[in-house]
């Protein structure tokens, strides 16, 4: 099934921050198939081309070589992009990446391809994305296992209902947005008191890192882990005192609500129902 999957050419239209992460965890997780990368702006094709992709400017062309496309356009540029490949998709797999644009309006405007719906995140970039993905009743097992192995490369994944799709996107799909003012957060904390900045820089980042690897590998509930650092009278429980008069909890809850709420704003400002 793998060995099939990396015999599949697949197009990647746009190539910008997100498509070109893509690319880059499919090429460093051993895919052999040919990638053809397309994107109006041609310098952000450069990088690809040295890394052995094709590329170029013409959407058709890559589509019609392509067993699988990912349209990786901003959610207003997605209509376009549909009406420019409805034909030459015919029976192929079309992935969508663009945040807000639901399976129904993707289907309606390529009604013969198999059509996927994904939420990855930046982490793509260093193949540690998490990834949500949907498919629409067509894809076949078959189609779904090919999905996976390409997820694969790209970090971790799972299926999931499309409803939980802007909780997703608010959560992990912007989430390398808010982790990345912690760590600059945490960075700051340990230059006021006194370190030199690459160690505050490498300390914070990769306490969030191993902290994050305590929950996923160990399976452990964060508040264990929170319970396992704090001894009495200590210097753990003094920082979470401090943490928690923070309000820093519902700050992030109320961030990842108006998150969420924002995907269903933009849906129906670009007319995406
Ligand atoms: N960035 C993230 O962290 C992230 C995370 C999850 C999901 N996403 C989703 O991924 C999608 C892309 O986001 P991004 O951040 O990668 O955007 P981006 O950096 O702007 O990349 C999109 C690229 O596609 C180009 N493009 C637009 N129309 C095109 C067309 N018809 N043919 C070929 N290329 C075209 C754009 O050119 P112009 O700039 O000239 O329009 C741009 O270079 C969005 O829908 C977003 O919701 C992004």
């Amino acid at each position: 099934m793998v060995k099939k999957m990396l015999d599949d050419k697949v197009a990647v239209i746009g190539a910008g921050m997100m498509g070109s992460a893509i690319i880059k965890s499919l090429l460093k997780g051993g895919y052999k198939g040919q990638i053809f990368a397309v994107d109006v702006q041609l310098e952000k094709l450069l990088e690809l081309e040295k890394l052995g992709v094709n590329t170029g400017a013409d959407v058709l062309k890559a589509v019609k070589c392509a067993d699988i496309v990912f349209i990786i356009v901003k959610p207003r540029d997605v209509k376009s992009v549909l009406c420019e490949i409805r034909d030459a998709v015919r029976g192929k797999l079309v992935v969508s990446v663009a945040a807000t644009v639901p399976l129904e309006y993707l289907c309606r405007h390529v009604p013969d391809a198999k059509v996927v719906r994904i939420m990855p995140n930046l982490g793509a970039m260093v193949q540690a994305a998490y990834t949500a993905y949907c498919c629409d009743g067509n894809v076949t097992l078959e189609e779904k296992q090919k999905i996976q192995a390409l997820l694969s490369m790209m970090g971790t994944y799972d299926e999931v209902d499309e409803k939980y799709m802007d909780a997703l996107t608010a959560v992990s799909g912007s989430g390398p947005g808010y982790m990345s003012i912690i760590i600059e957060a945490l960075t700051y904390a340990g230059l006021k008191v006194g370190l030199p900045r690459d160690v505050a820089l490498k300390s914070a980042a990769q306490t969030v890192l191993g902290t994050a690897k305590l929950v996923l590998d160990l399976n452990e509930e964060p508040a264990r882990i929170r319970d396992m650092t704090t001894t009495p009278g200590g210097t753990t429980i003094e920082a979470i005192y401090q943490v928690e008069q923070s309000q820093i909890r519902p700050a992030l809850i109320r961030a990842i609500e108006e998150a969420t709420k924002k995907s269903g704003q933009i849906r129906e400002k670009l007319d995406l129902t």
